[in-house]
């Protein structure tokens, strides 16, 4: 099928290039021309893994295309995907600016039948705003053609983007028109079989659906942060009470990890934009609003318990930071726990040398102009004469360190762990102090 793709981002581009993989004729649209062009020239804009080789591939094939002009866009496909960005408005609800700039570009070029099909998260009711905007262009164009908008969001995570894509564990497409369902089951038959992995249902369902997932998550996390702070004050172990209730096939394993909060492009966006959706609506959002406020809060642990060890006044120390990404198996540092620690640890004079296997790059285009930020090459020279070290993100590689180096190189025996790596047990045997979130610090 011929598909465009609006939007070369994360979602855009994993699912362009894997549509791609299985024999759809695929052409991706951006504004941004040199990312287009850096894209033609093999150049990923992103790092994810086993999506370089997938692009290059279908892009040398032929199936895989990119351009800077909308027009190309609009003619090559009867699907249309937007996956443009919805960042959060000053007010945190989702900025749907791109969205309907997308919308007006297809409305103002489209000249036969097309489904418009929202992959990036928006608010419910976006599909009825992308309606009206595309029916007023048409209008004023003085051309009748007919269109369906359909909700079709996407649940891929960072890090395993391309496998998620691959192998989604649901599709969830929200329309109005039975027609259009079996153009997407055509779509997506390559990645339907076994059994039906479509659910589908009426459109703001759909838009709901995928916020309330985010959301679940969300809360799941900020729970366990609860649960670990209560730990601390109770003695218990929040690792052990972890393995208690997972162990439970109601409550799962899955996403009860106490840590340093959580981050990333989608979390914090979304609970935020659902609470602002909630108080639109006259609703009182206060599950969510918790949630939130927990995660604030819980990205200030490791200073506090940096504070409790060293005072306030951290003028002259230095720290070393494994982990920058907001979690493992990326490079993006949006909304990073490391990012309000190194603030934190800035604005009371310490020193930062930081290490990340994939956020290097990153962190320099963020922070590079400061000079109390030492990016270093490797996990071991961040460690040299700094006074403690502190664990942002559970890389494999932070898991199973040298402990005897690490207690050669820092100027003291103390570990910062904001993931809950290590056996507190053996590392107070190994003569470090150990901080970690909920485990009796
Ligand atoms: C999230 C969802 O997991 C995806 O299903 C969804 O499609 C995506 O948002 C999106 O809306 O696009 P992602 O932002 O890539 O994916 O990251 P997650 O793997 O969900 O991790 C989010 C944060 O939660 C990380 O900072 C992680 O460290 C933290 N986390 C996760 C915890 O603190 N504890 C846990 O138990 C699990």
């Amino acid at each position: 099928m011929k598909v465009t793709v609006f939007g070369i981002g994360y979602v855009g581009l994993v699912q362009a290039a894997v549509l791609a993989e299985v024999g759809h004729d695929v052409m991706c649209i951006d504004v941004d021309e040199t990312k287009v062009e850096k894209l033609k020239k093999g150049e990923i804009p992103i790092y994810e893994p086993g999506l370089a080789p997938l692009v290059t591939k279908n892009y040398e094939e032929g199936r895989l295309r990119f351009s800077a002009d909308p027009r190309v866009g609009v003619e090559h496909g009867v699907i249309q995907f937007i996956a443009v960005g919805t960042p959060p408005d000053e007010d945190g609800s989702a900025d749907l600016k791109y969205v309907t700039a997308v919308a007006r570009t297809i409305a103002e070029h489209m000249s036969s039948h097309k489904v418009i099909l929202d992959k990036s998260t928006v608010p419910v009711g976006t599909a009825d705003k992308v309606r009206a905007v595309i029916r007023e262009v048409l209008n004023a164009r003085g051309v009748d053609i007919t269109f369906d908008v359909v909700s079709n969001p996407e649940f891929l995570k960072e890090g395993a983007a391309v496998a998620d894509c691959r192998r989604p564990e649901r599709i969830v497409v929200g329309t109005d028109n039975p027609e259009v369902e079996a153009w997407l089951r055509e779509l997506y038959e390559p990645f339907n079989r076994n059994h039906d992995r479509m659910i589908v249902m009426d459109i703001r369902s759909a838009e709901l659906t995928k916020y309330a997932a985010n959301c679940m998550l969300a809360t799941k996390i900020s729970f366990m942060n609860e649960i670990a702070n209560l730990a601390e004050y109770l003695g218990a172990d929040i690792e052990k009470v972890r393995q208690g209730i997972g162990s439970d096939s109601r409550i799962g394993y899955h996403f009860i990890y106490a840590g340093c909060g959580y981050g990333g492009s989608c979390f914090p966006k979304d609970v935020q934009a659902l609470i602002r959706t909630a108080e639109q609506v006259g609703y009182t959002p206060r599950l969510l609003r918790a949630v939130e406020d927990i995660n604030n809060d819980q990205k200030l642990k490791l200073p506090q318990y940096i504070s409790r060890h060293f005072g306030e006044d951290l003028r002259g120390k230095t720290f070393a930071l494994w982990g920058l990404s907001f979690k493992p198996n990326t490079d993006d540092m949006r909304e990073a726990s490391s990012r309000i620690l190194m603030e934190e640890l800035w604005k009371r004079g310490a020193m930062v040398q930081a290490y990340d296997p994939e956020a290097m790059n990153e962190a320099q285009r963020i922070y590079g102009h400061r000079d109390d930020l030492r990016l270093m090459g490797t996990k071991e020279a961040a460690l040299q004469k700094a006074d403690a070290l502190v664990i942002c993100t559970e890389w494999q590689s932070f898991r199973a360190p040298d402990l005897d180096a690490i207690k050669q190189a820092l100027r003291q025996p103390v570990i910062f762990d904001g993931r809950n790596l290590y056996d507190p047990e053996r590392m107070y045997k190994r003569g470090f102090a150990y901080y970690a979130i909920g485990r009796g610090a």
